[in-house]
């Protein structure tokens, strides 16, 4: 464990957003039956729900995501945050969390709210959040991309193992109130991620307006929007010459960072851990 985290139910946290308090007002958070979830293991595509959901749920609405700093507009469900801006959420409410299942809180299982779980390569996952560290300064140095990558697999790194993660949430027995959706999914066809999302969520949303939320949900769209690109946070804490946060957007990048011992050595161990599971992973 490190000093710079902090620890909640065995999973390592920042400090800088999270705290005893926040995780606490998480529990005791009251779910409402209208509100969705995304739920995500971070770098999975969490940001990129926040921009999504508003939009989606307001029909095209521009606004949310014009005036409104993702962190704001989509909060995290166990960040400091929330619990000073949730008396503003526009409704229904959109949030999102890196928790897994069993720390959601009492009010969530007996709501009706809805979850969509993203689930992202975990090659790309351990990239993306590579460069992560590097850029924000909150978090600890990460090292040699090969002494990441061992945290990783190992679960030394912010909310534990990826494997414990994806296995939570597909265990969720939540019948039709969830579902699942792929990052690489959204990189390849995002109009019809849309559709499905809209489906699920019960909107009914025209051709045209699913064509401009893409538009809008795009890598560049995004990457140019201030109050969806972390440029209001001071360098101090997050340094986007090192690396920006939205980095490069793209399904693969492992490829370019990844050795063959280390593709073995991942590989062997991610699918170990997911032996027996009723569920397959869409990537070889
Ligand atoms: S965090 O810290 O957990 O909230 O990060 P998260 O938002 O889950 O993941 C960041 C990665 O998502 C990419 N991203 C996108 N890719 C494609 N299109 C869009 N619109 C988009 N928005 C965010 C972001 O670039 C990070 O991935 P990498 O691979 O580092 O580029």
């Amino acid at each position: 464990s490190s000093p710079k985290y902090i620890r909640y139910h065995g999973l390592l946290l920042p400090p800088s957003a999270h705290s005893m308090e926040s995780l606490e007002f998480a529990q005791n958070f009251s779910v409402e039956d209208t509100d969705v979830f995304a739920v995500t293991y971070p770098k999975s595509g969490t940001i990129w729900m926040q921009e999504i959901l508003p939009l989606v749920l307001s029909g095209g609405d521009l606004t949310p995501i014009q005036t409104i700093p993702n962190w704001d507009r989509v909060p995290w469900l166990e960040e400091k945050r929330l619990a000073l801006i949730v008396d503003q959420l526009a409704s229904p409410r959109a949030l999102v969390t890196h928790f897994p299942y069993h720390l959601m809180p009492p009010s969530f299982l007996t709501s009706k709210a809805k979850v969509i779980y993203v689930m992202r390569n975990p090659k790309d996952i351990v990239v993306s959040s590579y460069y992560f560290h590097q850029m924000a300064q909150f978090l600890e140095d990460p090292g040699t991309f090969d002494e990441f990558m061992e945290k990783f697999l190992e679960g030394r790194v912010l909310f534990g193992k990826w494997t414990d993660h994806v296995k939570s949430w597909r265990h969720a027995e939540l019948g039709d109130r969830i579902m699942y959706i792929t990052y690489e999914e959204m990189v390849q066809d995002l109009p019809a991620v849309l559709r499905r999302i809209s489906d699920f969520l019960g909107r009914n949303l025209s051709e045209d307006t699913i064509h401009k939320i893409a538009e809008h949900c795009s890598f560049k769209t995004m990457k140019a929007n201030s109050m969806s690109n972390f440029s209001l946070v001071p360098k101090l804490y997050m340094d986007s010459d090192k690396s920006p946060f939205l980095r490069k957007g793209v399904a693969g990048d492992w490829k370019n960072h990844f050795n063959s011992e280390q593709l073995a050595r991942f590989t062997s161990v991610i699918y170990k851990e997911l032996e027996g599971e009723s569920f397959s992973l869409p990537w070889s």
